[in-house]
């Protein structure tokens, strides 16, 4: 893309474009809409006009856009993944998520969360045949005074040793690494599992083209997902790293927060402990931005 700049565009006539488009807007009956649409234009003009955006230039980025779109399936979230490399996924969880302190941070939610997972007891594991090295998961979810929260659902999904979710494996049939647990009275919960390998975001498509163009790595860092309900909580969508992953410095979508790396501890038995406990916001506690 060494395309040369353009001329020095007349400044007046594109502010009065910007203005034009803003006011064109100004008679939507949402204020929020109106609000979100001003300025987006806004600082879509900005870009514009700061990269002197060439016509061949935004085609090229109108023909990735509508590969992105072309790529969407039932099963596959192209634009998702295009906001996620953006940092854009982060950044509304972080406009979104800010917590008191001592609260366990959130993170990205990602494409592999499926709806009716299955349940188990605590003790159980979750593996269903996963192929992995076996490691054990214990921890309780607290509220922010550090009171048991016991009942809070707990739903936990991951990849296995091949860095592969259940869902991503053509015929399988089954849950594999995944599952919903409820905290016990103490607020503690246990599971047994495999350890979570690293592995990279999908690359068949416009954005895996894109990482590669740019020469960013696809690889994410090893990670469990959690997503933890709790009556009178604020739901938490998180992960937990594992410590000494040579890829949590350059997950491709920005989600690590040193808060969630952890680690799993090799036991005797020749299997691994993490042991992690989750800190809920109360409703209604939120610390004013
Ligand atoms: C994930 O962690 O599952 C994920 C998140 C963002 C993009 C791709 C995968
Ligand atoms: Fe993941």
């Amino acid at each position: 893309m060494d395309t040369p700049m353009n001329p020095e565009p007349n400044a007046a006539a594109l502010d009065a474009l910007t203005r034009s488009v803003i006011d064109r807007f100004a008679g939507a009956p949402d204020a929020r809409l109106r609000e979100v649409m001003g300025l987006l234009v806004k600082h879509l003009h900005a870009f514009a006009r700061e990269a002197r955006l060439t016509e061949a230039e935004w085609l090229q980025g109108i023909r990735f856009l509508t590969e992105v779109g072309q790529k969407c399936s039932g099963t596959r979230q192209e634009f998702i993944l295009l906001s996620d490399i953006l940092g854009l996924s982060m950044a509304t969880v972080e406009i979104n998520n800010g917590k008191p302190a001592g609260c366990t941070d959130a993170t990205v939610f990602g494409p592999f969360h499926v709806e009716g997972a299955p349940r188990y007891d605590n003790g159980q594991d979750i593996a269903n045949c996963a192929v992995g090295r076996p490691s054990r998961v214990r921890g309780r979810v607290l509220s922010r005074d550090g009171q048991a929260i016991a009942g809070a659902t707990i739903e936990v999904w991951q990849a296995d040793d091949e860095g592969m979710y259940d869902v991503q494996k053509e015929g399988l049939d089954h849950a594999q690494a995944r599952g919903i647990l409820q905290s016990r009275q103490d607020g503690s919960f246990d599971f047994r599992s495999v350890v979570p390998e690293p592995y990279p975001i999908p690359t068949d498509g416009p954005v895996g083209r894109l990482l590669e163009a740019t020469r960013r790595s696809s690889w994410r860092p090893a990670h469990l997902h959690f997503m933890i309900k709790a009556e009178g909580y604020e739901t938490l969508i998180t992960h937990v790293f594992r410590r000494g992953d040579s890829y949590l410095e350059a997950d491709p979508v920005f989600g690590v927060r040193e808060s969630l790396v952890a680690d799993w501890v090799p036991q005797a038995d020749g299997s691994t402990l993490l042991d992690f406990d989750f800190i809920l916001n109360p409703v209604g506690s939120r610390q004013a931005a």
